[in-house]
């Protein structure tokens, strides 16, 4: 089997990136470029991101970013063997702008296009640095999704539970506002905490010991934005960031415990994978509580370097290489998609946002 080098393009959300990756015949990912700009000046005056900005940012700056990528891998587009772009879910006008530059190269150097699931790169990524067979138990926390998945290969994977309301990274975003924190607003909070007391401030547990996996955040942000409300210290503002921390990351490990159990006894014990994966997963105190509940039960624990848990082309470029490795490829009537589950059966069984995405990622 030949190596196959593929060029990723992500544009779904408030990052431009775009990265080279070659997957050896052994299946080993190797990244050989990945650049990301950030257009967090360009929204941070709205407190979140707007998506006509993103998209107009994405124009101007796309092809930019991909002739940076192929000068840092030393290629030229003839080294490619294929080119992927996320295609969804996101805000439809930056995914156009991506999806769009990746058809314009697959047509002009006559490569394969494939149209990325920006989930399914999340749920790969744990693959780009290490060795991580299928299946695996995965958990995607991030601005806008927070979903447990069991992910058994390319194009396979299962949701076992899902948020009802927020995801995580939302209500750590809107939760830092209400702190009078900056957007994004999870490492701003996560510095806040320094020093801060988690237990002064009690704040609601939602779900807790209730029955199956999903994730539910609205009580936990309304409590925190009325309190935040009626305080003024600093010391008083550490704490209550500290509480909140806590309690996201104590239903996330608690949830993720769940999840845990039922995957261990339909596996019968057999080779327990966990990884953890999207900007949440950059929370030393979520890392630490998830660690310590996979040991619990016996789990191994995944989780990518800090810059391929948060948006990025390299995630793209990998899920794009296994499936082209996989045989699936795209036309270039691939459309572009605001909204597209990992899981379709899991969707439409058990839709679980009646009204969509609301946060600042949305
Ligand atoms: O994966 P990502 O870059 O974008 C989406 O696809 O949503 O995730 C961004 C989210 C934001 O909500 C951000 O506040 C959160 O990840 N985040 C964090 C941390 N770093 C990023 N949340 C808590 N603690 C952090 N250190
Ligand atoms: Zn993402």
């Amino acid at each position: 089997m030949p190596d196959l080098t593929v060029l990723g393009i992500e544009t779904s959300c408030d990052e431009t990136a775009a990265a080279v990756v070659r997957l050896d015949a052994a299946g080993r990912a190797e990244v050989l470029a990945s650049v990301v700009a950030s257009q967090l000046e360009a929204h941070a005056p709205y407190g979140g991101v707007v998506p006509e900005i993103a998209a107009r940012a994405h124009v101007e700056i796309v092809d930019t970013i991909i002739a940076r990528a192929l000068d840092e891998a030393g290629l030229a587009f003839s080294g490619l063997d294929g080119v992927g772009a996320t295609a969804g879910p996101g805000l439809v006008g930056g995914v156009m702008v991506g999806l769009s530059a990746g058809k314009a190269i697959a047509l002009a150097r006559g490569l394969p296009l494939v149209a990325v699931n920006h989930l399914e790169g999340h749920a790969l990524s744990p693959r780009l640095t290490e060795d991580l067979p299928f299946p695996y138990l995965l958990l995607l926390v991030s601005g806008g999704h927070c979903q447990l998945l069991e992910v058994e290969g390319v194009g396979r994977a299962r949701r076992l539970g899902s948020t009802v309301d927020d995801a995580a990274g939302e209500a750590f975003d809107k939760i830092a506002k209400s702190l009078g924190l900056g957007y994004p607003g999870g490492p701003a909070l996560e510095r806040l905490t320094q020093g801060g007391d988690p237990t002064h401030f009690a704040l609601p547990r939602a779900l807790l010991g209730r029955e199956g996996c999903d994730f539910s955040f609205s009580g936990l942000k309304t409590a925190a934005a009325r309190l935040a409300e009626t305080i003024g210290s600093d010391r008083d503002r550490r704490d209550l960031a500290a509480a909140v921390q806590l309690a996201i990351a104590r239903q996330l490990a608690e949830r993720t415990a769940r999840a845990m159990a039922a995957y261990a006894r339909r596996r019968q014990g057999r080779d327990l994978r966990f990884a953890v994966a999207g900007g949440v997963a950059a929370n030393a105190t979520v890392r630490r509580l998830l660690t310590e509940a996979g040991a619990a039960q016996g789990f191994s624990f995944s989780a990518p370097p800090l810059k391929y848990c948060t948006d990025n082309a390299a995630m793209i470029a990998l899920a794009a290489a296994e499936r082209l490795r996989a045989g699936l490829s795209d036309g270039l009537d691939a459309p572009a998609r605001p909204r597209w589950p990992l899981d379709a059966r899991a969707a439409a069984e058990r839709p679980l946002h009646a009204v969509g995405r609301k946060g600042a990622k949305a």
